[in-house]
């Protein structure tokens, strides 16, 4: 089981469990980059734009990180500084799979720096050495060329594309899959 402590540190920036105390700013950096966001990722949720919600939420996010369900870390600025972003690993399957989905985003005032690559990989690290998982997949809609890049930069292999995959900004998408397995993920930590 991953300690809700554990900090996973690369290095620029790390990979922490959010805490309670993280409520206003994930707030702040949610609704600062709202316009910068909209395209890509599903409409936030009150509990991302209220502080009270934010920290119910961020309850739960706890919750579901030691049931081994979603692991939804806070990228921060080296080990102690702000949250700049979110690199998430979600809807955990054990049994046969041993899989899980892979998601990310960072704040508008820290993208195009490296950040979020460098957040993956660490993401990528721990699912493969510390949750023993086998398999992490990503859906990317085709004109995301920031997160195409990130994605191919981490190492994770484009394997086919779903129609109407999912409804962001109000519309079904199109996505292209894409997936790294443990066999392919290097031995050296990034
Ligand atoms: C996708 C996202 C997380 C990337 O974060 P980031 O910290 O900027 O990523 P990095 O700086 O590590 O890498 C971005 C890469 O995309 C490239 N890039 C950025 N915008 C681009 C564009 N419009 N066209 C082509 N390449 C672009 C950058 O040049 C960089 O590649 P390089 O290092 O080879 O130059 C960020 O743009 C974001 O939060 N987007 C909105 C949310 C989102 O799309 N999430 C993923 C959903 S699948």
């Amino acid at each position: 089981m991953l300690s809700l402590r554990a900090v996973f540190r690369g290095k620029r920036v790390a990979l922490r469990a959010p805490r309670v105390s993280d409520a206003p700013r994930i707030v702040e950096i949610r609704s600062w980059s709202i316009e910068f966001l909209r395209p890509w990722v599903p409409v936030p949720g009150p509990d991302e734009l209220d502080v009270p919600l934010a920290r119910a939420r961020i309850l739960r996010d706890r919750r579901d990180i030691r049931a081994d369900r979603h692991y939804r870390f806070c990228m921060t600025l080296g080990e102690d500084g702000p949250v700049i972003g979110r690199v998430a690993l979600t809807q955990v399957f054990r049994g046969i799979f041993q899989r899980a989905a892979l998601g990310y985003w960072v704040d508008v005032e820290h993208h195009g720096q490296g950040f979020t690559t460098e957040g993956v990989k660490l993401a990528l690290d721990v699912a493969f050495r510390e949750l023993g998982l086998h398999r992490i997949q990503a859906a990317i809609m085709p004109q995301n060329a920031a997160s195409l890049s990130v994605a191919r930069k981490c190492g994770l292999q484009h394997e086919g594309r779903a129609a109407r995959y999912l409804q962001i900004a109000g519309a079904w998408q199109d996505h292209l899959l894409f997936a790294v397995t443990a066999e392919d993920w290097p031995a050296a930590p990034p």
